[in-house]
């Protein structure tokens, strides 16, 4: 039997790879496309290992019309899952231009290509940073979306709208758009985790990378925030339950959403953890004590985000089923291997 190809534009990166563990672990096949730009080599060597096999890989840029029409044909592509995109904050406050065309002109060239070969399932990657700083917590998917505060953030509202625009002329597309909470951890073997080009932005990495003495202490970005413990919340959730809540999305498409259909879930655990509590948790998992002080806040982190999940969990039959504790078990694996002499 033939399985499902599925392309995973992306799929070198941190959440691409793992959810093309999951899509194989599902009986589709992966095909990747990534120009590794922010990825690496490593990833498919890890693929390999889990999979036993070498999933297929097209090192090219997603934004070339011609060449993704290629890949659709010769792969018989079936579906497809966007992940690739330009995503440092920080940098896209400094070239907006760059961010527009690669995260923009990337999406179009695919929609365009899909709607050629007739291929009508699409899940793209969007973030609770649409959200902004949210009135209400839990935020559900209804609650309202906020003007963008970073260009990388704009990229994925007009991401969505440009989805939302597209199916509601009708054309014959299937999407859903999934909202990230805070990706973290990596798979349980060890062979694929994340892989932050220099000093990592993101919490955990950054504590793994400190535990291994790549860093020095972890700052606190700001301890007299409105929240329990004075430290911003955010839902950490495992990279594995992200990865497999794609599978959910993309099967929810191909069963029950006619020939046009175009929705959003929120991907998170439901569950909101400080940064004290990250930190606290990691040293009581890994027996390793970090060292960390409290500094300032960093410029435009938000006080608390956490998801409510309902919508994912009654419509398609997702839940996150991996604890903190287990991704930042997971994490501090990764970390270890990809250290080791
Ligand atoms: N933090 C620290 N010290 C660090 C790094 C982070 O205290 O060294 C804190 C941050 O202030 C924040 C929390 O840890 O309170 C989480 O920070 P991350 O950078 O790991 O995650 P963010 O919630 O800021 O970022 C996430 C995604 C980004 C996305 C952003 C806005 O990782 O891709 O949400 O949506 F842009």
């Amino acid at each position: 039997m033939t399985l499902p190809s599925i392309l995973v534009t992306g799929g070198a990166g941190f959440i691409g790879s793992h959810t093309a563990v999951a899509l194989a672990e599902a009986g589709y096949r992966p095909v990747i496309l990534d120009d590794f730009s922010n990825s690496s080599q490593r990833a498919l060597d890890g693929l390999q290992q889990i999979l036993g096999y070498t999933v297929p890989c097209y090192t090219k840029d997603c934004n070339d019309h011609a060449i993704l029409l290629d890949i659709f044909q010769r792969e018989n592509i079936r579906g497809v899952i966007h992940f690739a995109a330009f995503k440092a904050v920080g940098e896209s406050m400094q070239e907006p231009l760059r961010y527009y065309r690669n995260n923009l002109g990337s999406l179009i060239t695919l929609l365009e290509v899909m709607l050629e070969m007739n291929v009508p399932d699409l899940i793209f990657s969007s973030s609770c940073t649409v959200y902004g700083e949210p009135a209400v917590l839990p935020v559900t998917e209804a609650s309202p979306v906020q003007p963008a505060t970073s260009v990388y953030g704009n990229t994925k509202q007009v991401g969505e709208e440009i989805l939302r625009d597209v199916v509601a002329a009708g054309k014959p597309l299937r999407i859903i758009s999934l909202r990230y909470f805070n990706p973290v951890g990596a798979h349980p073997t060890g062979y694929i985790g994340e892989l932050p080009l220099g000093v990592p932005n993101n919490l955990v990495p950054f504590i793994t990378q400190s535990a291994a003495g790549l860093r020095g202490p972890i700052t606190i970005f700001g301890n007299d925030y409105p929240t329990p413990d004075g430290t911003c919340v955010r839902d950490y959730i495992h990279v594995m339950d992200l990865a497999e809540a794609h599978v959910a999305a993309l099967q929810n498409l191909q069963k029950n959403s006619g020939n046009n259909h175009y929705d959003v879930f929120n991907v998170g655990t439901g569950q909101g953890a400080s940064v004290l509590e990250v930190v606290q948790t990691f040293e009581e998992v890994t027996g390793h004590k970090l060292n960390y002080h409290v500094g300032p806040r960093r410029a435009g982190d938000v006080v608390s985000v956490f998801a409510d999940a309902t919508k994912s969990r009654e419509q398609l039959g997702w839940t996150a089923k991996r604890s903190l504790r287990e991704a930042l078990a997971d994490a501090w694996r990764w970390e270890l291997v990809v250290n080791r002499p």
